[in-house]
């Protein structure tokens, strides 16, 4: 089976051609990384430049650019793939959450194609696209595992046992960890989206210099709150004097933002950890992509024998390749069936829960 994907849910513009397995049992001694199928194609346009001038996603902006991109990396995905667009199977696009307008450009698009194709559409929770990314690199990981989520939008906790079984652990009660450190790398002049920079910037931060919380570590639950931090953050620049600070204060800022998140995401995992029983955590989401993150959950997980997997770096953020991904293993699980429709709609804010089978 050839599944299209399309994701448009935000600012990246994302296509990808994924060729599913004949049958699970036919591949089971396949390597690992052919499990499931294989990724034939995928490509990707970044509107993180048009945005910067802004300081952030302009939604009308982040739409129409997405009109101007699909088709074309439609060609470009079929090109690599050496596929004719009579070839695909499936369209699967993200139909939430997101922003609407953008949004509506994929699903418009994959559903105008499937009725010209005479083909199928499956609508795609783009969380689950990012639970489920981390199959697709070389190692992928057993299930069950517990899933730390943290992306712009989402900080979630989350026990996984298979495709569609996904149970909520714990979430973040205001910002997300991502939007935590867009909005301090924002306090502190750093460009759009802070948290890369706000990482490159920490590298050069003295430790311990500046003390900042760490809210929840100790609230006996699995939530987060990290509005609060950044609240911290403004704090710590205020008592500088906003007039007095310089790039070293910046980075001993950064640097002290950096590891109360750090901290917190990984107290948590570990005890998400022990009350499951479970040896593997999986990180996924944009966040996924930070070093001093990464570093601490594999010196955490490995201290209590369990095992971390993190996703390559380029499936860590909005990709089509994790929509064409996610399409593919519901339709082998059984889970949903592709439809033919003339009608679609989108659904900006979407719970997880309504897409899981258990
Ligand atoms: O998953 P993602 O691409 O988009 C959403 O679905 O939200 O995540 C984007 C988020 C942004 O907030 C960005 O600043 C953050 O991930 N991010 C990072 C790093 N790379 C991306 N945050 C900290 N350190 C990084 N290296
Ligand atoms: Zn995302």
């Amino acid at each position: 089976m050839l599944v299209l994907g399309i994701e448009t849910s935000c600012d990246e513009t994302g296509l990808a051609l994924y060729q599913s397995a004949p049958a699970p049992e036919a591949v089971q001694d396949a390597p690992a990384q052919y499990r499931y199928g294989q990724l034939l194609a995928h490509a990707l346009h970044s509107q993180i430049d048009m945005h910067q001038a802004y300081g952030g996603v302009v939604p009308e902006l982040a739409s129409r650019d997405h009109i101007r991109r699909v088709l074309p990396l439609l060609t470009q995905v079929l090109a690599e793939a050496q596929r004719d667009k009579s070839e695909i199977d499936v369209i699967a696009c993200t139909q939430g959450p997101g922003l609407a307008g953008a949004l509506l450009v994929g699903t418009g698009i994959a559903h105008g194609l499937a009725f010209a194709l005479d083909k199928p559409v499956i609508t795609i929770h783009h969380l689950e696209g990012h639970l489920l990314s981390p199959l697709l690199s070389d190692d992928p990981p057993e299930f069950p595992f517990v899933a730390l989520l943290v992306s712009g939008g989402h900080t979630q906790l989350m026990r996984v046992d298979g495709v569609g079984q996904y149970a909520m652990l714990g979430e973040t009660l205001d910002d997300a960890a991502g939007e935590a450190f867009d909005k301090t790398a924002k306090l502190l002049g750093l460009s759009y989206p802070g948290g890369p920079e706000l990482a490159r910037l920490a590298e050069f931060g003295t430790a311990a210099s500046i003390q900042l919380p760490r809210p929840m570590l100790h609230s006996g639950d699995l939530d987060f709150s990290f509005s609060g931090l950044k609240t911290a953050a403004l704090t710590a620049v205020k008592k500088i004097g906003s007039a007095n600070v310089c790039e070293q204060d910046k980075a001993n800022i950064a640097l002290a933002f950096q590891d109360a998140i750090v901290d917190v995401l990984a107290a948590k995992s570990i005890t998400a950890l022990k009350q499951t029983g479970l040896k593997r955590l999986v990180v996924a989401g944009g966040v996924g992509a930070n070093r001093a993150l990464r570093a601490r959950l594999k010196e955490a997980t490995a201290k209590r024998g369990a095992r971390v997997h993190f996703p390559e770096l380029q499936w860590c953020t909005d990709n089509g390749a994790m929509i064409a991904f996610a399409g593919a293993m519901r339709l082998m699980a059984g889970i949903d069936q592709a439809v033919k429709t003339e009608s679609f709609s989108v659904k900006p804010r979407w719970d997880l829960a309504s897409v899981c089978t258990k």
